[in-house]
């Protein structure tokens, strides 16, 4: 489901919206991200695009933002998903390969990072994320998760989980 927006100094996350779905999806079937994401490189369709979004909205264990930057416009998404009690799982990704390394990934993910401390109930956040992503692993140390413990392969690639806690 959407959450509120949320403003930082350089970029706002907003709720998705109908007329982000083309741009996201062209995001995630781009291989700068979908290299990075467990669900692989399969092109997703518009079709399942749609009916992706359609359960999204109605799911109130995932919440997603555009991140949608003062300069560039929008550049990627950012969300949680596994939302259960005080634990929730982070998903980023810069889909514009322009706006990556430009700090909009730090400010989105401290941005929702205070949104979800501030909700009484989220306690614990987790990042699952290739061991050999090393934009990923900056990224989150940088926001102050710490290396838990190596998880399970997917798609034959070692795996690993980082943490932060309030
Ligand atoms: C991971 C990702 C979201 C980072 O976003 P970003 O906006 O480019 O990152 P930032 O500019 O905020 O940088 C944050 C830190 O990571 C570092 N970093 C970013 N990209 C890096 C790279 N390719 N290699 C090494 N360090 C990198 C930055 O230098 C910065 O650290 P520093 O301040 O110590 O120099 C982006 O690279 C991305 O979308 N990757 C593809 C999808 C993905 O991997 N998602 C995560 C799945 S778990």
């Amino acid at each position: 489901m959407n959450g509120p927006a949320l403003s930082a100094s350089r970029l706002t996350l907003r709720p998705i919206e109908d007329r982000d779905l083309e741009i996201i999806r062209n995001w995630r079937n781009s291989p700068g991200v979908s290299d990075w994401l467990f669900s692989g490189p399969q092109e997703i369709t518009e079709a399942q695009q749609r009916a992706w979004y359609g359960g999204y909205v109605e799911d109130e264990t995932q919440m997603r933002w555009v991140i949608d930057t003062q300069l560039a416009g929008p550049v990627g998404v950012i969300g949680v998903t596994e939302l259960k009690g005080w634990h929730g799982s982070l998903t980023i990704f810069i889909g514009d390969p322009a706006a990556r390394r430009m700090g909009y990934g730090y400010e989105a993910l401290e941005r929702l990072c205070a949104w979800l401390w501030g909700r009484a109930r989220t306690k614990r956040l987790i990042a699952e994320l290739y061991a050999d992503n090393k934009a990923a692993k900056r990224l989150y140390e940088k926001a102050g998760f710490h290396f838990v413990a190596p998880a399970e392969e997917q798609n034959g690639r070692p795996t690993m989980i980082m943490e932060k806690r309030l």
